[in-house]
């Protein structure tokens, strides 16, 4: 496994890979991989003769220095795990790579879908630096898929409206939620929970839990479902900033549950800002193909 640092190396690189008849796919990271990224890594391998992660913590996306200045770097690590997985090029660029002297450019997707949920919690700042770097990675790296984690639905739905709008031919990619065995959603955040606070935490997924119970069982009042999760959380002294019941596609709340809904939530536990979501109105073998 390679590791480069220049958008000209790894254009090269996945020209060769090109020409040796591969099609090439895409995992987007900041690094700090877990599972969740592994997770992304064989999807990936699974469908592409060549697969490219890129690990950059994009300092455009953070709204809060504090959480880019504790955001974990662990490159050597990362490599290591990257290759033991199947990834053929790692892309780690300095950030005067993607952002030189000069740079002026900022990608925004205007609407409700950067606006709600993570939009009106972190402002615009975050949905802006994500779709700036990730059509950078894109076009830098051309891919003909690139893999996200549905914990971070949100995103896909931006990342996916980004992609349409300017025309850049790369399938976007959603793979299920992965989770530790006690059901926390991985994210690269978590190591910063205390045990104290990782038990609180769990109180998300099993918020989650308890609405999807609900509405299996033919509750479709959205008011109602929330207060079966705010129950759950309260009971764990964890104050949601939001628990949405949105519409997947247009992420604009929804009435009732009828059709397929996304239930997000956010919160933050001591220091550390969680989310997570499930899919609502649909069979649970079925959820996963629905976000595809
Ligand atoms: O999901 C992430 O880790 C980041 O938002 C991404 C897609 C790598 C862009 O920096």
């Amino acid at each position: 496994m390679r590791i480069v640092r220049t958008v000209r190396e790894l254009r090269e690189t996945v020209a060769a890979a090109r020409a040796g008849g591969s099609t090439v796919a895409l995992v987007p990271t900041m690094g700090a991989l877990h599972e969740g990224h592994l997770s992304l890594v064989r999807a990936a391998r699974a469908e592409h003769g060549f697969v490219v992660m890129s690990i950059f913590v994009n300092p455009k996306q953070f709204n809060e220095a504090s959480d880019l200045a504790a955001y974990p770097r662990q490159e050597e690590r990362d490599a290591a795990l990257a290759e033991a997985a199947g990834v053929d090029l790692v892309f780690a660029p300095e950030a005067a790579e993607l952002y030189p002297e000069g740079f002026a450019t900022t990608v925004h997707v205007s609407g409700p879908i950067t606006e709600t949920l993570e939009g009106a919690n972190r402002g615009a700042v975050h949905f802006d630096g994500v779709a700036t770097v990730v059509s950078k990675l894109l076009i830098a790296a051309t891919p003909d898929a690139a893999y996200f984690g549905q914990k971070d639905a949100q995103q896909i739905v931006v990342v996916r409206r980004m992609v349409a709008d300017l025309g850049i031919p790369t399938r976007i990619v959603a793979c299920p939620t992965s989770r530790d065995d006690d059901g926390l959603a991985r994210s690269s955040r978590n190591v910063r929970l205390s045990a104290e606070e990782r038990s609180r935490a769990l109180a998300i997924p099993r918020a989650l839990e308890a609405i999807a119970a609900a509405a299996a069982e033919g509750e479709a009042d959205p008011v109602a479902l929330r207060a079966r999760g705010e129950a759950v959380l309260e009971g764990a002294g964890v104050d949601p900033e939001y628990l949405a019941f949105v519409d997947p596609d247009t992420l604009e709340a929804v009435p009732r549950v009828s059709e397929p809904t996304l239930c997000a939530v956010a919160a933050r536990v001591g220091e550390v800002r969680l989310i997570d979501n499930v899919l609502l109105g649909v069979a649970p073998e079925q959820r996963e193909e629905s976000v595809k």
